[in-house]
Formats: structure tokens, sequence, C-alpha cells
């Protein structure tokens, strides 16, 4: 039972019907905010309190809000889905509910009941209904959960006054170029996290450290980065905000093992699943960097791809490097990799049966 209510009293709309029907044509991705956000407020006294749903617009922080300063936030990342008959779903939210506890336990920030967690996704998707696209290609309401420090105070400890907020953004597709065959750029000089640190939890900082090997990757043409563990350089960990997956010509699956440093995504772990059903062996272990590039070079590797709630499943067809270029495959994308894609799609817009049950019902 959710002990939050995320009740809407304040229903004017921000944005007209024409002008969001104008955005809802070809919305990009993260360039637009819908009518509302869901907020809830923790303090070390009262644990969660108020939780409403109000207009979205500037959050009012002081500028000594630890968050400011320390960097204390953790985030979510989910999509609505508009489905034929009308009605609004999303994918496996449990698991970010989850997730975002797991996050929030290791920055030390207080951990949101999956129930409330899930009426804060209801009741912002109910407010903000017209907002789901009816998707001509693959248009989803992506939803953005984020809990951050907000108390005012510069000591550095725990904060004792917490903000959660959703957040709801209309969205194509990730890379600007749609679903094309990208060039990943390896990092062999920045990571993204280390032994301890924050690579499992999804927390800003593991991505504000990738921004300049993001930067670096352009510089060479490269559309992401991939980032190699901390300690050896040696094994492959993950992109800037996605996980990478490897098809052998033998039918196997390859993802880098959940070490504490790489993100467990709910993406990942349904493109297990998916690809087990399909008769492929899945197996997650160390990927060394240098064996990858030897099998991509024989062949023995004939698809690479990369994955995530934003990017759901994206072809890479060239891995770039100072020491220079592998070319996946015939560098287009890949058979498998685009059969997966249309089954995780085809199973989130209600094309494919949810044999799973994966779906849960938001409108
Ligand atoms: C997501 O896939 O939802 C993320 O949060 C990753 C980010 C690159 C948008």
């Amino acid at each position: 039972m959710s002990a939050l209510a995320f009740p809407h009293t304040e229903t004017a709309r921000r944005v007209s019907d024409a002008e969001r029907a104008r955005i809802l044509t070809d919305p990009g991705f993260g360039l637009w905010y819908t009518d509302f956000m869901a907020h809830a407020r923790w303090t070390i006294d009262e644990g969660w309190g108020a939780s409403e749903i109000v207009p979205f617009g500037p959050l009012q922080l002081s500028p000594a809000s630890a968050v400011l300063h320390y960097g204390q936030e953790v985030f979510e990342g989910l999509k609505a889905f508009r489905h034929a008959d009308g009605s609004v779903w999303t994918f496996r939210p449990e698991l970010n509910a989850e997730r975002l506890q797991r996050s929030a336990r290791r920055l030390a920030l207080p951990e949101l009941p999956v129930a409330d967690f899930l009426t804060s996704l209801t009741a912002l998707v109910a407010a903000d209904e017209p907002w789901v696209p009816v998707p001509t290609g693959e248009q989803a309401l992506y939803l953005r959960p984020f809990m951050f420090a907000s108390e005012e105070f510069l000591g550095v400890r725990a904060a004792h006054v917490v903000d959660y907020y959703v957040i709801a953004s209309p969205a194509g597709n990730y890379f600007p170029r749609g679903v094309q065959p990208l060039v990943v750029w390896i990092a062999d000089q920045y990571s993204r996290a280390g032994a301890g640190g924050t690579g499992a939890a999804k927390c800003g900082g593991n991505y504000a450290s990738s921004l300049l090997a993001k930067d670096e990757a352009a510089e060479h043409g490269a559309d992401e980065v991939m980032f190699l563990d901390s300690e050896t350089r040696s094994s492959i960990d993950e992109l800037s905000g996605m996980n990478v997956f490897a098809i052998t010509a033998d039918d196997r699956i390859l993802t880098p093992a959940l070490t504490g440093s790489i993100l467990e995504g709910v993406t990942r772990g349904s493109i297990l699943q998916l690809a087990a059903d399909r008769g492929l062996e899945p197996v997650e272990q160390r990927l060394v960097l240098s064996e990858v590039l030897d099998q991509i070079s024989s062949g023995e590797i004939t698809e690479l791809f990369a994955c995530g709630t934003a990017a759901v499943i994206n072809p890479i067809g060239t891995l770039r490097a100072h020491g220079g270029s592998w070319t996946v495959g015939d560098g287009g994308s890949g058979e498998t990799t685009l059969a997966l894609r249309e089954e995780l799609t085809g199973i989130q817009y209600g094309r494919v049966a949810d044999r799973h049950g994966w779906l849960t019902r938001l409108v």
C-alpha cells in the first residue's frame, strides 16, 4: 500500500493543446516537459511527508542546498507507452523502484517505498495523460524520477531534508541520427567508476564524470564513449549511459558481469531474458577488451550493441581508439540486434504478447 497519495489539485495546463500537438510530432530527446510534476519531501524527523502533483516549473533552492555542493543525488529513467487502444503502460517499474532504493542507500539518501514510487508515476501520468504520444514511430513519455539533498547546510554529512520529484518529457529517438550503427570511442584515459565507488548507483556524479570523455569521443567523430575498468583498463564496463552487449557467431550473447561498477540496467536484464528465449546462450562475464577486438577482427563476434531505457537497443558499427579502428561485422545494424529491438519494443507498445508479465498499466 502506498502511504503517499500525490493528490492533484491545481489542474490548469501550462502548454496549449496546439503547442503540445506540435511538440509531439517530433519531440527529440530531453527537450520538452509536460504540464505537471510529482513531488514529495522527506525529513529526518518526519520521514516521507507531503506529496502532490504540482505544475512543472523552476524549483526554489537555497544556494547552500547540499546537493549543489556535494552532489548527493540519484535518479531513474523509465517510459510510458501508449497502446493501440489508448491505454498507457510502463515497463518493469518495480525494478526502477528497487534500483532507486539501492542508489539512494549508496548515496546516503532515504529509500522511497516501492509502492510510493509506483503511485508517483501513476499520479503524474494520469495528470499528464495528453502528453503520452500516440506512437507513429517509437515515441513515448520519458519519466525521470530523481531525489536530492535539499537541506541548507554546508557541513559534510547525509542531508536531513531531501526532495523527490518526477518530471516527464515526450521522447523520440535518443540518438539524433535514429537507429543507426554507432561509432564508439574507447576511453583510455578516463574512468567512469572505481572499486567501492558509485558505479552501480544511478547518480548524477557518474554521468558528470563521463562528460569529458564524451567530448573526447566527439572530437574523434564518435557518438558514444566506452569505459574500461578503472583498475586494469583492460575490460569493458559500459558506455556513458548504456550497457553494452556482443553477439557471437556461435549464438552466445555476452555482456560485462555486474562487478559493482556497472549499472544494473532494466533493459540489460530484459535482453538477457529475451535472448535466452530465442535460443542464445547468455554469458555475463569479464569482457577483456583485447579479446573482444580480436574476436571482432576474426568475425567471431558478429554484432555489438548498446542498450538502455532511453537508447532502447542501438547497434554499434565501429569501435575506435587511439590505436586503431574496428568494424563490427559489415559495420551495419546486426540482424539479431534488430530482432531483439523489435521484440522488446513490441512488448512495450503492446504489439507482442507480454509473456513475462513486464507491463504495468498506468492509465
Ligand atoms: C536512461 O536510459 O533512462 C538513462 O537514464 C540514461 C541517460 C543516457 C538518458
